[in-house]
């Protein structure tokens, strides 16, 4: 049996704590300071730079060495070798699954991926131009007012049941969203695509024409989801748990992850890339752009991450699928491609980017990839929440499975007015 380990905390005033070492499978080790409000002081670390919020099976992530597994399997292999829906059974249920499991897992997503007709309706409550990510915060987190079968969360069949309709009904929804604001018809799901060409199918197709996805499309839809599916402890995600931890149900909390994802900082950057692309506009305008991010005007959108300061390894793959999708579809001298790959070789060997250990993460690719596959720009950020939906329903079942799961509830460091009393009008 391994000796206990602990860290010491000395106070200025001279009290001590001796606070338990934990040891994951992989990564640092991590100091339970649980017990250090019996000291009456608490932890400052506002955006989580050195904190972990919980305990995880799920995913693990190095970001000095450029690492991402899901359930221990490396990110490229997953990528290379298996299928999305493979990979969310993998997520959702810890190991890979047999051909058997496989099969009744993919037709059991299959039979639930209509929505209820009544939820159609929601949708004429938005205007037709609202941003799709707006519809889709309102029209998933409506989800729990349908499924009122399924929604005691300390019962896993209950959770499971939840689980598996959000995994299908998410691309019904995120479908629905662009054909609400592109004013075709809605398509409802056919069973006999597989999940990924029945999401382009409720994407592209038209009562009025036959549809046939094209397979090396289907293929790069594939990786995106893949690895975009889970990511540990990211915003959204957290937001998810944090939802979760005081029992709201898994429908809502998806929503809450929905809006946590959409800002430009994490799931909205595809979104912001792709616009920032168009913003340079030519190969020539790369050069003032780059110096109007290191004054700090703005940010150079897709480039950057919290955890990867050597490489982001999703990047990595996107960025081979990029180049075998513009080559599929006769877009190696597309205008923005181009410019994407001259911005690509400026930031990688300036001095400013190098220093700050920035690289291109996913988004930066992957815009370039949605836009080739003809997925307008404002439905990046909905894509990025379809892939992401196991992530988040894998995670917050994680935690409500867990023994003696209790509510977040973060402490602050207080620094408004001490206390004063009440000044009535005339006095003021
Ligand atoms: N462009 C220019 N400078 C940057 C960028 C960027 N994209 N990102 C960070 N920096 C600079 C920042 O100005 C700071 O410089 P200095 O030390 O001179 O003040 C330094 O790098 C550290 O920045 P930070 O804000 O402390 O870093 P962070 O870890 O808090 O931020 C980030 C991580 C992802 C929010 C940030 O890199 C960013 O805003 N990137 C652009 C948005 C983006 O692409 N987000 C997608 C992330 S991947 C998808 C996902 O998982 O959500």
């Amino acid at each position: 049996m391994e000796t206990p380990r602990f860290a010491t905390l000395t106070l200025d005033d001279g009290r001590s704590i001796q606070l338990p070492m934990m040891t994951g499978t992989l990564g640092p080790d991590v100091i339970d300071i649980h017990g250090l409000s019996t000291l009456g002081v608490f932890t400052y670390d506002p955006a989580f730079f050195s904190t972990a919020s919980c305990m995880s099976d799920i995913t693990f992530i190095d970001g000095d060495a450029g690492l991402l597994y899901y359930r221990g399997y490396p990110i490229e292999q997953l990528a290379k070798d298996s299928d999305f829906i493979e990979v969310c059974y993998l997520l959702l249920n810890g190991e890979l699954p047999s051909a058997a499991q496989k099969t009744e897992f993919s037709s059991l997503i299959k039979h639930h991926t209509m929505v209820h007709d009544q939820l159609a309706r929601f949708f004429n409550g938005f205007r037709r131009d609202a941003h799709p990510m707006a519809v889709m915060v309102g029209v998933v987190g409506a989800l729990s007012a349908f499924y009122h079968d399924s929604l005691d969360i300390n019962n896993p069949q209950h959770r499971q049941i939840s689980a598996h309709r959000l995994l299908a009904k998410v691309p019904t929804i995120a479908a629905m969203t662009h054909k609400y604001n592109v004013g075709e018809p809605f398509m409802y799901p056919k069973n006999h695509f597989s999940f990924v060409e029945n999401f382009m199918y409720m994407m592209f197709a038209t009562p009025a024409e036959d549809y046939v996805p094209n397979p090396i499309l289907v293929r790069a839809l594939e990786r995106i989801f893949i690895l975009h599916a889970d990511h540990e402890q990211n915003a959204s995600t957290s937001t998810v748990r944090l939802a979760g931890s005081s029992g709201a149900n898994p429908f809502a909390c998806v929503a809450s992850g929905i809006a946590a994802l959409w800002g430009p900082a994490h799931g909205g950057a595809n979104e912001a890339a792709l616009k920032m692309l168009e913003e340079i506009g030519d190969v020539s305008r790369v050069a003032e752009y780059v110096q109007g991010v290191k004054d700090k005007k703005y940010r150079l959108m897709g480039f950057g991450h919290r955890v990867y300061k050597n490489m982001d390894p999703r990047a990595a793959v996107m960025r081979e699928t990029c180049h075998e999708v513009l080559q599929e579809l006769g877009l190696e001298n597309d205008k923005l491609f181009k410019l994407a790959m001259a911005l690509e070789q400026v930031a990688l060997s300036d001095p400013y980017f190098i220093e700050r250990k920035l690289y291109p993460n996913v988004d930066f690719y992957s815009g370039i990839v949605l836009r080739a596959l003809g997925i307008p720009t404002n439905m990046f950020t909905v894509i990025f929440a379809v892939g992401r939906t196991i992530g988040w329903i894998s995670q917050w079942n994680e935690m409500i499975a867990e023994k003696g799961q209790k509510i977040g509830r973060p402490r602050q460091l207080y620094t408004g007015s001490p206390r004063r009393d009440f000044v009535a009008m005339t006095k003021r």
